[in-house]
């Protein structure tokens, strides 16, 4: 048998999922050691290997078929579209992709005016205004703590992940359109798909029966 391969976005998700993978009886216990500097575990007995990545490489992982199996947020896969098969809902990392700014920004989005939106996600923003709603704006790419940019002066909106609230409440901001809900999602490569059909067929359907 070979092993199976996972790929699992740094963090809470990858916390989450083998939470829920130990559920279904696949474990790593090479992974529970919190001091390692390791990079990939393995579990001999049952032929799977797991390793941890930066989230928006999980998808290129499971592209090129480095790994079999990617848990990674939805958000994540818009913006890196990448070739892959999403398989499963997994339930946790609740939250939305939004537009978000002063309250006087709303007038601007109504009126379709030229705005400029500052975000971590250009891809998702560009799908959203150009291909959605049908109005032209400018899109500024920055690497986090995108709330600043309104406030600044950077840009008029944002549009990024909203999951409590409380940053835009700490910093005067409101969520003025909603673009998607987001949550964890299991891809799969293509060719595994169809050469590990049982075997990741029979954990996808297992995972299925504990949400
Ligand atoms: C995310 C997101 C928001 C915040 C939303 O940022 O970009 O800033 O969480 O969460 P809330 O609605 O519960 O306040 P993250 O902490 O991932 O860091 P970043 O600012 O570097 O993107």
């Amino acid at each position: 048998m070979r092993y199976l391969t996972f790929a699992l976005a740094k963090g809470r998700l990858a916390k989450n999922t083998m939470q829920l993978l130990k559920s279904i009886g696949i474990d790593c216990e090479e992974m529970e050691d919190k001091e390692t500097r390791k990079l990939i575990f393995v579990n001999e007995k049952q032929k799977f290997k797991f390793f941890l990545a930066k989230g928006p490489d999980v998808p290129t992982y499971v592209e090129y078929g480095a790994a079999d199996i990617g848990v990674v947020g939805k958000d994540t896969i818009l913006e890196e579209d990448r070739k892959s098969y999403e398989v499963l809902d997994l339930g946790f990392g609740r939250c939305r992709m939004c537009v978000c700014g002063p309250k006087d920004a709303e007038e601007l989005l109504k009126h379709h005016e030229m705005i400029k939106v500052a975000t971590k996600y250009p891809k998702i923003a560009r799908d959203y205004f150009y291909n959605k709603k049908h109005q032209t704006v400018d899109i500024i790419k920055l690497n986090g703590s995108v709330e600043l940019a309104p406030i600044v002066g950077l840009s008029d909106v944002i549009v990024d992940i909203v999951e409590t609230g409380s940053t835009l409440r700490e910093n005067g901001l409101f969520v003025l359109e909603e673009v998607c809900p987001l949550s964890a999602r299991m891809i799969v490569n293509r060719v595994s798909m169809r050469m590990e059909y049982e075997r990741i067929n029979g954990i996808i359907s297992q995972v299925k029966e504990k949400l």
